[in-house]
Order: C-alpha cells, then structure tokens, then sequence
C-alpha cells in the first residue's frame, strides 16, 4: 500500500519504518528539516534499540523516504497522523494545535477516497470534531483512529508485533472503507493472530486514554502502598510480589520507586482530566488527580531522604546515576531523575551525574547540570549515589568495588532495583523506597 505518516518523532518515526519493514511504501513528512535529513540518512533522531536497524533496512528496499515538502502526501493512498499532543502550557488540557494543523495538510494535499488515521493520544471527542472540519471543497477522505501503545525503549517490537490492535471507524462498522484499509496495512500482524477491536471513534480515543490511566493508577497504588510501608516498617517489594502472585491483579507494573515520568502517562492523565471536566465528568476521574499527587510526592521523598542521609545538603557531593525517566531511552521529559537531580542542586548539592544515553538531553533542559561519561566518574569522591533510572550497567554495580570510588558509602536506590543485603553486607547506608 501507499502510505504516509505525518509527523516523525518517537511515535511517526518508529511507525514509518515499521510500515515500511511491513512491505508498504512509505513517505515520512515533518517539518523539521533537520530530523528528515538525519532520517533520510538513515540515523535515528533520539535512541531507541532497533530503529537505526528498521530505518536503514527501509531506506535500501526504497520503500521509505521521508521528506519535508508536505506535497509529498499526494503519493500515498492512506495518511497516518502521527505528531505529538503535548501538555498545554500552564493548563492541564493537551495541545491539539499539531493534529489539527496535520489533518488540514492532509486535506490540501489528499485525494478522494484517501483514508486518514490518526495515531496520535487525543482526548475523546476529537475525531468527530475533526470530521466536522471537512468542508465542500476539501476531498471525499475516510477518517479512523488507530490508537498506539508502543513503549520506548520496545518501540520497534511494539510496532512490528504489537499486543493488540484497535480501529476505531465511524459508527464502528466493520465494513467501513478505513476498517478494510487498515486490515490491509496490518495483514501481517493480523495473519500472526494480533487480537483486533474495530470500534467506534469514542471508543478509540478513549481506548488510549483509559490503558495510561490504569497503568499510572497502577504504578501510584504501590507507591502509596510504599508510603505506608514506610511509616509502618513494612517492604513494599515483598508485598508487591505477594499480591502479584494473584493473577487477577499481576507483578507487572508494580515496581514502588521514585514513579513514573515520560511524555505520555504524566500528560495524558492530566488530558484526560480537563476533559472530564469540559464534559461535566470530572467526579469520574477525580482518582487521577490523587494518581498524580502521588506519583510527584515520591519525588519530594527522594529529596527528603538525601537530606536525611546527609544531615545536609549544601556542598555536599552527591553521585546521580540515571536521568533519562526510564531505562533503554534517551528521553527525559517529565523525568523523575531529571527533576530529583535539579532539586538537590537547587538545594545546593554538587551533583554530578551519568546515564548512558540520555545526558545530552537533559543537559539541552539544563545546562547548569554537570553530567560525566560514566558512573565511575559519578561516583568518584561522591557523598551520597541515588540510582534513579535502573539502567542495566547501574542494575549490576559491585557494592564493595562502588564502596572503593566514594568518600562515603551512602545509597538511595529510588528504583528499588539493588540487593540491600549485599550493599549493607559491604558497608553501604542503603535505602530504598518502602523498604525495610
Ligand atoms: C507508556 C505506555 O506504557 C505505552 O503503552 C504508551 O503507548 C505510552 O506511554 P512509556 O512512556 O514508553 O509508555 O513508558 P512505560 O514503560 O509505560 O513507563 C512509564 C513510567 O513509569 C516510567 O517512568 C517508568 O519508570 C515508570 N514505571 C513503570 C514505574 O515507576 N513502575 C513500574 O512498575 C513501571
């Protein structure tokens, strides 16, 4: 099929070479001329295991090219609207301004009979809106919504074999020209038994929504659980292995630490949020607000505790491994790490800090933060280490050959990720959140 994906960041770049290693041709179309020339190239604008692999692959069948010139669009039969839907500024609602302008470019350069898909996380509603936006000049297009659940870090497996697939089609007819064309671009997956929902477009949008709500209601329960266990003596790991063991509730996404971050879950609860309230439903999600108060309070206890360890905190040299929101990804928006890292050094720590891959980024946030190449130079003479983001290199520290490094054998592991027997056993101070 011929395909197009407007808007190649972390979600529209992964999707287009995904597309195109599943046998379509595809044309990426964004408006940052730097990013399509680093594509065009074959390199992978953020790290993401995998893609450079799929781009290269893509780009030397010809079946993928990218381009800024959003005349491009006229080639391809089937529009993927992939651009993000970041938090407004200073409001809780998402900024729809990059859908809307997508979705007119598409119009001004589409065809009769085209299918648009949108991919991007947007509050229920917005389809229907969209559709309303389609005036008498504009070509005769069949609109879907094709909601994405890839993770960073697994984008690629995500894409290429995704858990499930959802078409969300007017009226949700399963005869509907989009729900046929979209059977079509993921004969692959569908052929292996991906599971398929074709639904209505409501039901879609708030498909998305509701999976990232759960998941961060999910990650804040056991951090309340964490809280208490705290204050109670209780382990918050143990006890998430117990009740995991119920397969009702499940381990996964159990993990008590300093919470979750990222560009999706911190701002589509927040989404979802604001639209409650414009739809009169905020009592239906009010839950998410206490979701995100505790998730941000794990934050403040990470802060409160390197004080704890330190007796104070001016001057004193403290040791961040980690700054990327989670393990195997670049990207820091919204990063626990980033946010624990700039407080102490508000608070006056001399933090240096490491992580693998995701330094540059957060120096491009903050460019007072004092980054190294390794965390042996991280820890080199350092007060107090704080394991933010488990990395596997961080995972797998040696606590007596660490001990040799610092000039004091304080850790804090915010992703309760260390054995404490071992790091006691080799001198350390050890702490990590709602554990004994
Ligand atoms: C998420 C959704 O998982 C994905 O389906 C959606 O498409 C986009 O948003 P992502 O943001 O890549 O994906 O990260 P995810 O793996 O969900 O982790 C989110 C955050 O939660 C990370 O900061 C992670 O460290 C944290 N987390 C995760 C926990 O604190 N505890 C856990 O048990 C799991």
């Amino acid at each position: 099929m011929r395909l197009s994906v407007v808007g190649c960041g972390y979600l529209g770049a992964v999707h287009a070479a995904a597309m195109a290693d599943l046998g379509h041709d595809v044309v990426g179309v964004d408006v940052d001329a730097r990013k399509v020339a680093q594509l065009a190239r074959g390199e992978a604008p953020f790290f993401e295991p995998g893609l450079q692999e799929l781009l290269l692959s893509g780009l030397r069948s010809g079946r993928l090219r990218f381009s800024t010139d959003p005349g491009a669009l006229s080639s391809a039969d089937l529009h993927f609207i992939a651009v993000g839907t970041p938090q407004l500024s200073g409001r809780a609602g998402a900024d729809l301004s990059y859908v809307d302008a997508a979705f007119a470019q598409v119009l001004a350069h589409g065809k009769d009979g085209d299918v648009v898909v949108g991919k991007s996380t947007v509050p229920v509603g917005t389809v229907e809106r969209l559709s309303a936006t389609v005036g008498d000049d504009d070509p005769r297009v069949t609109l879907a919504w094709n909601p994405e659940f890839l993770r960073e870090g697994h984008a690629v497996a995500d894409s290429l074999t995704p858990d499930r697939l959802v078409f969300g089609v007017a009226d949700g007819a399963r005869d509907d020209a989009a729900a046929a064309g979209l059977a079509q671009v993921y004969e692959k997956p569908l052929r292996d038994g991906t599971p398929l929902i074709v639904t209505d477009w409501a039901t879609a949008e708030l498909v998305k929504v509701a999976a990232n709500a759960f998941l961060a209601t999910k990650i804040s329960f056991i951090n309340a659980m964490a809280e208490i266990a705290e204050a109670t003596g209780a382990d918050v790991t143990q006890l998430a292995d117990a009740i995991g063991h119920d397969a009702r509730i499940g381990r996964r996404f159990l993990n008590a630490g300093v919470g979750f971050g990222g560009g999706c879950l911190p701002k589509d609860i927040r989404a979802f949020q604001a639209r409650a309230v414009e739809l009169g439903l905020a009592d239906s999600v009010v839950f998410l607000d206490e979701v995100d108060k505790i998730n941000l309070r794990r934050r403040a206890r990470v802060v409160e505790l390197a004080g704890e360890l330190l007796g104070s905190t001016p001057g004193r040299r403290v040791a961040v491994l980690g700054l990327a929101f989670k393990p195997d990804s670049d990207d820091v928006r919204d990063s626990p790490a980033l946010e624990v890292a700039c407080a102490l050094r508000a608070a006056g720590a001399e933090v240096v800090a490491a992580d693998p891959h995701a330094a540059a980024n957060a120096r491009a946030r903050d460019p007072e933060l004092v980054t190294v190449d390794s965390a042996e130079e991280a820890l080199a003479g350092a007060e107090l280490v704080i394991l933010l983001t488990e990395w596997r290199e961080f995972r797998e520290l040696d606590p007596a050959r660490t001990a040799q490094l610092v000039s004091g054998r304080r850790i804090i592991d915010a992703r309760n990720v260390l054995d404490p027997e071992a790091w006691i056993g080799a001198g350390w101070e050890y702490r990590g959140l709602g554990r004994r």
